[in-house]
């Protein structure tokens, strides 16, 4: 497949790529540019950190991402920076690499590149929660505090035109090739041949294509499916790109709540709870790194049918419905009726995930995520509630658990033992035994059954005694 994006201000034109060819190997492979690290090409350690642009219009937003787990054709119409384009044309630090000489910030060589582009992307978008920003650059042996100020001391200083200029080129050179007006970029105009990669031009395109061509790969941020290429080593047949369509990248507000298109990244999808409901946007920010946002979608996370998926608790507990679309057909569910045992869900061949909607509500949501790191972890139990009480008794109950079971689920029998009682310690205990009725989990690695099982108990006192002398009276929507 053909691709065109910028490098380092320079426009790159590549014939016939491999579409599962990472980033990261052709940096080093085949440009020859080796500031770009490989640590564990896995998405952990952000060694391989480079920025993206992707958005010019209202404002150019960078994206920090990791290049080991991004394929090419995810870069088609973009602006790409490496460690090697931070500096400026004629040699001219950027801020950041002034400030990190200035703070004594440098460290070994392969940690200290992917820490100056997360920095750099972070001051382009004029970011200052430095701990997030760079929570998923890891170094092993010193500190953080000297990049910290490294980066706080950069924010002073001006996005360097050369770093700016890079949205402008990005409106000039492919805009006019966008036909539906978004500053997102489009794909391909016909279907590839045999064993090439995807890049629709459309929804309606990627949908027709799809459902003539049920045994391909959808590949949303490629923050899973980069794994099955690095560490799996598979093929993937007819890899198919989603996260370029504008379609799939809208939020939109309806008169019932809230739309999110499957292409959303958890980063997109954080800034619009964020005001809605606060807990789930902070559930978001423990979600793998900025890098991992930046890529991952909220389709890819629904799709995958993880049991330890964070983005399905919450959904469930905020009585999202999921839209499925298979050629011109679309139909929708609850999305926990999308999930019917480990590893299958309900989708037919040909089906893709396309939208997932949250109704309208005033009262709080509530998320725990227990994981044995705090950041950067993959959930040993993820506990959502949405428990309503007017006057002092509960009226409606919804909630759900990752890491309890084989799927992401509700706890129903919690929920009917809750449900119609007075809120009062007695009722959680009394509720609290009703968990052996929804859930037998697992022992793995991450955690025993057992802890599992006090921990979600203990999930739900916790929120009773944090939330319940400030539980909300009164519900304008919530579906029970
Ligand atoms: C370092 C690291 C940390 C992580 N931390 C977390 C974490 O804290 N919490 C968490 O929940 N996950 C975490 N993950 C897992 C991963 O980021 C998520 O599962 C992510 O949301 C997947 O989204 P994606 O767009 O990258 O999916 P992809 O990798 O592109 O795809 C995942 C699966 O979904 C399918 N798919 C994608 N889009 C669609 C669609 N629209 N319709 C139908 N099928 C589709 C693909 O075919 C594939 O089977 C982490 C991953 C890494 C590498
Ligand atoms: S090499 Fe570790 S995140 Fe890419
Ligand atoms: S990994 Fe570079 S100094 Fe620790």
């Amino acid at each position: 497949m053909d691709i065109t994006f910028l490098l380092n201000g320079e426009t790159v034109e590549l014939r016939a790529v491999s579409p599962t060819e990472t980033l990261l190997d052709w940096l080093r492979e085949r440009r020859g540019l080796t500031g770009t690290k490989e640590g564990c090409n896995e998405g952990d350690c952000g060694a391989c950190t480079v920025m993206v642009l992707s958005e010019a219009k209202p404002r150019p937003l960078w994206r920090a991402l990791n290049a080991c787990i991004l394929f090419l054709p995810q870069l088609h119409h973009r602006a790409l920076r490496t460690v090697e384009g931070i500096s400026g044309p004629d040699g001219a630090l950027h801020p950041v690499q002034q400030a990190m000489i200035d703070h004594h910030g440098a460290q070994c060589g392969f940690c200290t590149p992917g820490f100056v582009v997360a920095m750099a992307a972070a001051h382009a978008n004029g970011r200052r929660d430095f701990n997030d920003a760079l929570a998923g650059n890891l170094c092993r042996c010193t500190g953080y505090a000297p990049i910290i100020r490294a980066a706080e001391a950069a924010t002073a200083a001006p996005v360097p035109a050369w770093i700016a200029e890079d949205a402008e080129k990005l409106r000039r050179f492919f805009l006019p090739e966008i036909s539906s007006g978004g500053p997102e970029g489009r794909g391909a105009e016909s279907p590839p041949p045999a064993g090439d990669g995807f890049l629709p031009a459309d929804l309606d395109a990627l949908a027709a294509w799809y459902a003539e061509n049920p045994d391909a790969t959808l590949i949303g941020g490629a923050t899973d499916v980069g794994l099955w290429v690095t560490k799996a080593l598979r093929d993937l047949p007819k890899p198919c790109f989603l996260a370029h369509l504008p379609e799939l990248r809208r939020i939109e507000e309806t008169p019932d709540g809230l739309r999110i298109g499957a292409g959303v990244t958890l980063n997109a999808l954080r800034e619009a709870i964020a005001p809605l409901h606060p807990d789930f946007a902070e559930l978001i920010r423990r979600y793998g790194s900025d890098q991992v946002r930046g890529a991952a979608t909220i389709g890819g996370n629904i799709a995958n049918g993880s049991p330890i998926g964070d983005g399905p608790p919450a959904l469930i507990a905020l009585g999202a419905d999921l839209h499925l679309r298979r050629g011109d057909a679309r139909r929708s569910m609850p999305l926990e009726d999308f999930f019917l045992d480990y590893g299958k869900q309900d989708r037919a061949p040909g089906e893709f995930v396309e939208a997932v909607t949250i109704p309208r509500q005033t009262d709080r949501l509530k998320c725990y995520k227990l994981s044995k790191r705090f950041d950067q972890d993959i959930s040993a139990v993820c506990g959502c509630f949405s428990i309503t009480v007017e006057d002092g008794r509960v009226t409606a109950a919804r909630i759900a658990f990752g890491g309890m079971a084989a799927t992401p689920r509700r706890a129903c029998a919690v929920e009917t033992a809750l449900t119609g009682q007075d809120w009062c310690e007695e009722a959680i205990r009394a509720a609290q035994a009703a968990f052996d009725r929804d859930f037998q989990p697992i022992d793995d690695m991450r955690a025993s059954a057992r802890y599992r099982m006090e921990a979600g108990r203990a999930m739900l006192m916790r929120y009773f005694l944090e939330d319940g002398a400030t539980a909300p009276t009164r519900v304008l929507e919530v579906r029970a």
